[in-house]
């Protein structure tokens, strides 16, 4: 038997520069003929199988129009509809799959089930968001400075609230892509030692803060998110603790005068961010949310090579 490399995309901490840079590439190409009769179709046969274990608007719809406009099928699944709600192991459901489709994307809870997925599937696995990463979003999100801003080398990237997958992804990112990554978060929400450790071995330059304003000093983007994730019980206690990292009007004014304000959504209006930010001309969630469907495009292409 011949063990093939299966190109499974399930953290940017996995992967060099030079391969991320060849996803993004991709995805900015396809994104030029995107919804006209020149758009590539590479994928005719092949099938994706999404599953979802947690709620989905953006991830689901990017990833089925994707595949379609690349020529391929999509099915999609949700927990307690198929055996993986109901005790099958991911191995089992992996092995399975692997006989009828041609890539999966997992959105689930803990970061050990993507691995399990990927290491009893004989195909490609993306990660669609666990508890701790949502590589895939922050693909599309430095798809969208670059296109506004030109290259986020040696830039500024100021992360206000709970330091969560989101911004656990944005680490990565940091090492992979050379920018500053200031995150501000109430003690108990800052990134794991883990994570803090990683980031200085990989050469990341990470800043970790209980200050908003010293973080958003400057800065080229000024991003967060939801303080209570889909997996959070502490609605309460969060809220309390994460009031002083609102990114509002006095926030923005610290960062760059060229800044941009990203949010990977949905978003939730007078919580983490003011309507006055996120509805306001430094705003690009819109096109950030439009990038999902661009970068996972080229993260498809990748997997399948194709
Ligand atoms: N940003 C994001 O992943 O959104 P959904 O939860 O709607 O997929
Ligand atoms: N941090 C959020 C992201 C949603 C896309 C969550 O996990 O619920």
């Amino acid at each position: 038997e011949t063990t093939k490399t299966v190109r499974h995309f399930l953290d940017i901490s996995d992967f060099d520069t030079a391969t991320l840079r060849q996803i993004l590439n991709r995805g900015h190409d396809l994104k030029k003929t995107s919804g006209t009769a020149a758009h590539p179709r590479p994928f005719q046969g092949l099938t994706l199988a999404t599953i979802f274990e947690k709620p989905s608007t953006r991830t689901r719809v990017s990833f089925e129009v994707g595949m379609r406009q690349l020529g391929g099928e999509v099915i999609t699944l949700t927990g307690r509809e198929i055996q993986l709600g109901h005790g099958e192991t991911i191995a089992d459901t992996a092995r399975v799959l692997s006989r009828f489709v041609n890539v999966i994307m997992i959105r689930t809870d803990h970061e050990t089930k993507v691995h399990e997925m990927a290491g009893a599937a004989s195909i490609p696995v993306i990660n669609g968001l666990t508890d701790t990463s949502h590589p895939c979003q922050i693909m599309a999100d430095i798809m969208t400075f670059e296109e506004k801003r030109g290259p986020i080398e040696g830039r500024v990237v100021c992360w206000s609230g709970d330091a969560n997958n989101v911004c656990q992804s944005w680490i990565h990112a940091a090492a992979r892509f050379g920018f500053e990554m200031r995150v501000a978060a109430p003690k108990s929400l800052q990134p794991t030692a883990d994570t803090v450790a990683w980031a200085a071995a990989e050469g990341a330059r990470l800043v970790v803060t209980e200050d908003p304003r010293a973080a958003a000093e400057g800065a080229d983007i000024v991003v967060t998110d939801t303080w209570v994730s889909m997996h959070h019980k502490d609605a309460p206690a969060r809220m309390a603790l994460l009031t002083p990292f609102q990114v509002n009007d006095g926030l923005m004014k610290l960062a760059s005068p060229d800044a941009i304000f990203m949010h990977c959504l949905p978003a939730h209006r007078e919580e983490e961010v003011t309507t006055s930010v996120i509805d306001g001309p430094q705003s690009v969630v819109w096109d950030e949310a439009e990038n999902r469907l661009h970068a996972q495009k080229g993260i498809l292409a990748w997997c399948l090579n194709a």
